[in-house]
């Protein structure tokens, strides 16, 4: 029998759990917050639109879940510390807390105005720096597990993705900068560098065809994109017990992508005569 991923995880592992998710609206951070709210835990979901928010919870709430949408824009301080403090009456203390709200375009340099820079550091990179920090006043301590959401570009330089490529380098080290800060309160600090998921956002402006889509995956080791749900139980192991001696980390949930341009065919490769 083929198990599926959520198979291997025991149903109301987070029962207790508060999860606060930035950037919860829409892809793959509302399948981290579905899949631990199918798990029991009660989640948080924060983006800029309080409509796009409620719909998002609406899909947790509507499967018998608990969860509540609030409306923030993470480039603002005060307004993430107040969304915090509403998810903290509605629910408690943060057990975890995802930074994955983010922006990105294709664009060469050449096309970027200082404008549409700034914009996508704003995002991601001060944006997870202003979560983080807000942070410390509603999360368990000890015991809390903060998960950014990176990206191979923070590692791997890619052409018409500047932007991306520095404030992912960004969250990276802010990430691991945090870990050693806070570990001394038994706080844990990692990062999931997702490759290529289907169904998202970010593969549709990164891939918006067909041809591109086949190129892409024809590269990738495992030879597909990923799903939401690949990226979302790795978020719930990182938000575990079972990774309570993990901290600092950036996990690849990639397919192998990071490793390079896996197009050729070794598996063919005939030995020279
Ligand atoms: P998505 O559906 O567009 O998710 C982005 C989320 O961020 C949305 O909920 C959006 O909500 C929110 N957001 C954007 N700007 C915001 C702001 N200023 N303040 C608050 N919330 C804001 O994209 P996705 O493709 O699933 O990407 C999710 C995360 O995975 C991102 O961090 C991305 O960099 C990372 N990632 C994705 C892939 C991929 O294959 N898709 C690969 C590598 C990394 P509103 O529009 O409602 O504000
Ligand atoms: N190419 C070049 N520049 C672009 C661009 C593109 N495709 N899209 C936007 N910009 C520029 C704008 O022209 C503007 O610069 P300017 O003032 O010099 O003209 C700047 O970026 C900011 O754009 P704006 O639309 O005002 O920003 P916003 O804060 O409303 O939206 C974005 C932020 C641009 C990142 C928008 O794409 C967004 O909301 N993204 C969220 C969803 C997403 O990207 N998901 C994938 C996540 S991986």
């Amino acid at each position: 029998m083929t198990s599926s991923n959520s198979d291997i995880i025991r149903s109301n592992a987070c029962a207790g759990q508060v999860v606060f998710v930035a950037g919860g609206s829409s892809g793959i951070n509302l399948g981290i917050a579905q899949r631990y709210a199918e798990l029991g835990a009660s989640v948080g979901l924060v983006s800029r639109s309080q409509d796009r928010v409620d719909a998002a919870a609406a899909t947790i709430t509507e499967a018998g879940g608990k969860a509540i949408g609030v409306e923030a824009d993470v480039r603002d301080f005060d307004a993430v510390q107040a969304a915090m403090r509403k998810v903290q009456a509605a629910y408690g203390d943060f057990d975890v807390v995802i930074s994955g709200a983010a922006g990105n375009f294709l664009a060469p340099v050449i096309a970027l105005s200082p404008n549409a820079f700034r914009t996508v550091i704003d995002i991601d990179l001060i944006g997870t720096f202003h979560v983080f920090k807000a942070c410390y006043d509603f999360i368990r301590k000890p015991g809390a597990s903060l998960i950014a959401i990176t990206a191979g570009q923070a590692v791997r330089p890619t052409m018409f993705q500047a932007h991306a490529c520095a404030a992912k380098a960004g969250v990276n080290l802010l990430t691991q900068t945090l870990a050693m800060e806070w570990g001394p309160a038994g706080i844990r600090v990692n990062g999931i560098a997702p490759g290529p998921i289907g169904d998202t956002e970010g593969m549709a402006r990164l891939a918006p065809n067909a041809e591109v889509t086949a190129r892409l995956k024809g590269r990738i080791p495992l030879r597909d994109y990923g799903t939401k749900s690949d990226v979302a139980d790795l978020a719930v192991f990182l938000g575990s017990a079972n990774a309570k001696y993990i901290t600092g980390a950036i996990l690849d949930c990639d397919g192998g992508s990071i490793l390079g341009d896996a197009s050729g065919d070794a598996l063919t490769f005939s030995k020279r005569g």
